[in-house]
């Protein structure tokens, strides 16, 4: 088979290389990749967004089977297009990708189904909004409709920093159209966990818990970033909470969609909020996590292109997922300034100390590699925010996070940035 993996991130390197792993594929393409899909994929420089050439890539190289990284594409439609020219992907169609496009459609499906999640509200008009957040009172969450690259959600812990997050949205319109409307809901005290499932339409397969780490800063401080970290499985999510999530939130969901004539395929991810012993759905998003992927697909024994495969062809009801029973934790090394501005270019030291490491895996995320023609020496340089993910197994978490941050001291580059506390939050659950 080939294979065509679209994105560049951690979670694209990721998922070409368990691909890699499968003896179903002869060759993998990766648009655009980044400087590590490039040993196991041929890069191909189309842009995940730009729809109409990669479905002249996908029919001019007889592409078996794509894979849609980002939500982007999704959301714009690609999985329809590609199937119009009988080509083979996994994800969702686009009038189900809008779980994770709109979150006023994702909260009025939840309301709809009795899906466990925070109260809200709509709003189309900064005033009444404004008056809202007023009577309502702090903490409380902010949040664009539309796709804004993980920055168009605010938690606002004063009433001037909920009218600050209005004006970004609706006035300055920072997310363009993703602010035409928003959604405020009531803040949930509690601690976060993503749990994802392939969906073949009516079966639900979950994969094992993970719990990222967005906020930018140790202890969970600073803005929000695509996430800095992450580990599998979650103590948080014991058994109880675990069927729980099913019977109360993807049960309910692909039932209900079921009823409306829909049938979700792919990857659906629900972030949570676990509060009281009980989840709460924060969002949908309808892809791998990133970095969630990059701590799920290491514990995975199973042929991912033979899942996949299952799940299109709604055969999941007849897969058994195996699972490394190891602890599984990554972190992200950022660029400094991440998540708002920085530089790119600058020389990564030590990835080839690491690379031989047991139970150490590295997964690039915003790099290029560069060779030499003459000396063939090799060299990586930061082209992105989330430049490197540092990925450890072992058996136990603290070993694990050892491992990792140990294999850290060996890489650096100008103004690197990473969380030392990764991992930290799930040693309360483990102890007792
Ligand atoms: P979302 O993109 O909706 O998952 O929101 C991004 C992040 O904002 C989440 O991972 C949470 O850390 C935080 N967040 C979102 N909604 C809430 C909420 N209702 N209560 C508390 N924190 C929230
Ligand atoms: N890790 C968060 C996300 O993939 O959206």
């Amino acid at each position: 088979m080939k294979v065509l993996v679209i994105g560049s991130g951690g979670r694209e390197h990721c998922l070409v290389w368990k691909i890699a792993h499968s003896p179903l594929v002869k060759k993998i393409y990766c648009a655009c990749g980044n400087g590590g899909t490039v040993d196991l994929a041929e890069n191909v420089d189309i842009s995940p967004n730009n729809v109409r050439d990669l479905v002249r890539f996908a029919q001019e190289k007889r592409i078996d089977l794509t894979v849609v990284g980002p939500e982007a594409p999704l959301v714009g439609g690609i999985v329809d297009k590609f199937e119009e020219k009988g080509l083979r992907i996994f994800g969702p169609k686009k009038d189900l990708a809008i779980l994770e496009g709109s979150k006023v459609f994702a909260k009025e499906i939840m309301q709809r189904l009795g899906i466990p999640t925070a109260n809200f509200r709509v709003f189309y008009n900064f005033n009444e909004a404004k008056d809202y957040i007023y009577n309502r009172g702090v903490p409380i969450v902010i949040k664009a409709d539309g796709l804004a690259s993980g920055k168009g959600v605010i938690v606002a812990n004063s009433l001037e920093e909920a009218e600050k997050a209005l004006e970004l949205i609706m006035v300055k319109k920072e997310f363009g159209q993703a602010g035409d409307r928003i959604v405020i809901e009531d803040y949930l005290k509690g601690e976060e966990a993503s749990i994802l499932a392939f969906i073949d339409g009516k079966n639900i397969l979950p994969l094992v818990s993970s719990q990222d780490h967005k906020p930018l800063f140790d202890g969970d401080k600073g803005p929000n970033t695509g996430g800095m970290g992450a580990y599998a499985p979650a103590p948080i999510v014991g058994e109880d909470i675990f069927n729980k999530i099913i019977e109360k939130i993807f049960k309910p969901l692909i039932l209900g969609l079921n009823k409306d004539g829909k049938f979700y395929k792919g990857v659906l991810y629900a972030g949570l909020m676990i509060k009281d012993n009980e989840p709460f759905v924060l969002e949908f998003n309808v892809r791998f996590g990133d970095p969630e992927t990059q701590v799920i697909l290491p514990k995975l024994k199973n042929d991912l292109v033979e899942v996949i495969l299952a799940t299109i062809e709604g055969r999941l009801d007849r897969i058994n997922l195996d699972w490394d029973e190891r602890f599984c934790l990554c972190v992200v090394l950022a660029n400094g300034g991440y998540p708002s501005t920085y530089e790119k270019g600058k020389d990564i030291f030590g990835l080839e100390k690491i690379s031989c490491l047991e139970d150490i895996l590295v997964f690039h995320a915003g790099t290029v590699k560069l060779e030499d023609k003459v000396s063939k020496k090799v060299k990586f340089l930061t082209n992105g925010g989330r430049v490197i993910n540092i990925v450890g197994l072992a058996k136990d978490l603290v070993d694990a996070q050892k491992k990792v941050y140990s294999a850290i001291e060996n890489v650096y580059f100008e103004n690197i940035h990473y969380r030392k506390d990764i991992g930290d939050k799930a040693l309360k659950y483990l102890q007792t």
